[in-house]
């Protein structure tokens, strides 16, 4: 399985996501966000990278961001509301708010012609307002417009390389050079809140959008000017090297005489009496003997990544206490390694630099396509855009598959698959809004058999009329706040 930004947005099997790439479910950090918007009440946001630091920001009322971009390739639908409500939601909780138009994207690789981008971002706009984006409080800007992400896009350039674009994105030799340039626009998009100051920032997307996030997590680390390990002695050790060595520095160590050293040569000697062999454990005990008689002493090291030479020595100057200074690296023995990372980022700002923080993600689930299969822009009926007619979007539901059984009669007997039925999803993802009772009463009469499809088809189908309209009214309303603001609407680019 491949997650691909511009592919097909279904994913068959959620739980891969957890297992094969390393996304954490969302319910392990649901307890630790204050007042959970109803996606993440209902399992429709089921994944994350690093939500923590944002959750834990929101709780303690300190800055942090959201930030979020769409393609201006058609009319905004039911599934953009997702990303739109989750902008939305940050920035009521105190969050700095992003909404960007991913127009050079859209121009590179889908091809759209500026005026499409055009006509549709204004859409996408007044869409994300009309659903309550506050723009006055919060950013919202197109990527061919804002000089500060393309030069952060460049920067970031200087730290990836083709082999890795091609390696992530599938990349070749007849890949357009400006396709390859909206990642690093994207890349600069992700990291654009941090600009002023490092916050913990959260990008909300489809699962699909994972290989950005996880690129621009490394970028971030990339542009770093130190990075800060933990290490036992001069030499580096990887991480299950490091494991090992700390094991035995325990084992060996005596607290009660600290005037008595853990030689190299005597670690060496314990790990291979006392530990199952394995690849690290020879290739620790190979370091560990060419260290020969150095003592073992947990330390704090800082390597020297992207610093120039004044913050490098700004660097070491500001570390108290004992120290060791070596060609491109500090090793501090009185740090710990929290306070070592904060110090290592207080001296890359004084000295210029991002101090960027990985950015975090949720990821929300993909809403099913109205007739089955996947919700397309290109097959209308499988989606509700939210500039559709009221009394179209009233058919479309009405005409929507249903997890129905063959005959009113089997409903009652065995219960509708709630499940499996994307009218049920309507009601979970968007009609019930904050009301959970009315989402969890349309599920337990459905798979209790009291709720027959038909009546339950055309209630959803009433309520997204009635959603319809009164969002194109507040669409309207937008307008005006729309045109204050110092967005050019009709871009001077050509084709
Ligand atoms: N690539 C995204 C899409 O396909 C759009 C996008 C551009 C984006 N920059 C972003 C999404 C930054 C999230 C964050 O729709
Ligand atoms: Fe879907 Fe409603 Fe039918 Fe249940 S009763 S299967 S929720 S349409």
């Amino acid at each position: 399985m491949a997650l691909d930004p511009w592919g097909s947005s279904t994913v068959d099997d959620y739980r891969k996501l957890f297992e094969e790439f390393g996304i954490e479910v969302f319910d392990d950090v649901l307890p630790r966000v204050p007042s959970p918007h109803y996606l993440m009440r209902r399992g429709v946001i089921f994944g994350h990278r690093d939500y923590r630091p944002v959750a834990e920001a929101m709780r303690k009322d300190e800055p942090f961001a959201a930030l979020s971009g769409f393609m201006p390739t058609g009319d905004p639908h039911i599934g953009h509301k997702l990303v739109f409500d989750e902008l939305i939601w940050h920035q009521q909780r105190g969050g700095e708010a992003y909404g960007l138009i991913a127009d050079l994207e859209a121009h590179a690789a889908r091809g759209l012609s500026w005026d499409e981008i055009d006509e549709h971002t204004e859409s996408y706009l007044l869409s994300l307002i009309a659903l309550g984006f506050d723009p006055g409080a919060g950013t919202l800007y197109r990527q061919s417009s804002n000089r500060e992400v393309q030069d952060l896009a460049f920067e970031l350039g200087t730290k990836a390389n083709f082999s890795e674009l091609g390696a992530i994105y599938d990349f070749d030799g007849e890949t357009d050079v400006s396709y390859m340039q909206s990642v690093l626009t994207q890349m600069a998009d992700i990291l654009y809140p941090q600009l002023e100051e490092p916050k913990p920032t959260v990008i909300p997307v489809g699962p699909d959008q994972d290989p950005h996030v996880r690129l621009a997590r490394d970028l971030a680390g990339r542009m770093r000017y130190f990075g800060v390990t933990e290490a036992y002695a001069s030499f580096e050790l990887d991480d299950d090297e490091r494991e090992l060595v700390a094991v035995a520095y325990e084992a060996l160590v005596d607290d009660s005489d600290p005037e008595t050293d853990v030689r190299c040569t005597e670690a060496a000697e314990w790990l291979r009496s006392e530990r199952p062999p394995s690849e690290a454990l020879d290739s620790a005990i190979e370091t560990l003997e060419a260290g020969g008689k150095e003592p073992l002493r947990p330390r704090v090291r800082f390597l020297d990544r992207n610093a120039t030479d004044e913050a490098f020595e700004g660097l070491i100057e500001a570390i108290e206490g004992e120290k060791r200074v070596y060609e491109a690296h500090v090793d501090s023995f009185d740090l710990g390694r929290e306070a070592a990372e904060e110090l290592a980022r207080e001296v890359e700002l004084e000295y210029g630099g991002y101090g960027f923080l990985p950015p975090s993600s949720i990821y929300h689930r993909f809403m099913t396509g109205l007739t089955g299969g996947k919700m397309s822009s290109s097959v209308p009926a499988s989606h509700i855009s939210l500039l559709d007619d009221p009394e179209d979007g009233y058919d479309k539901v009405k005409s929507a598959t249903t997890g129905g059984r063959e005959t009113a009669e089997k409903q009652r007997e065995l219960g509708g698959e709630a499940d499996d039925c994307p009218v049920y999803e309507l009601y979970a993802y968007l009609l019930s809004g904050d009301d959970d009772e009315f989402a969890t009463e349309v599920y337990d009469e459905c798979v209790g058999g009291e709720r027959l499809c038909g009546g339950c088809k055309e209630q959803a189908a009433e309520l997204m009329a009635e959603f319809l309209e009164e969002h194109q009214e507040k669409r309207e309303e937008a307008r005006e706040l729309l045109e204050d603001l110092d967005i050019d609407l009709e871009s001077d680019r050509n084709r």
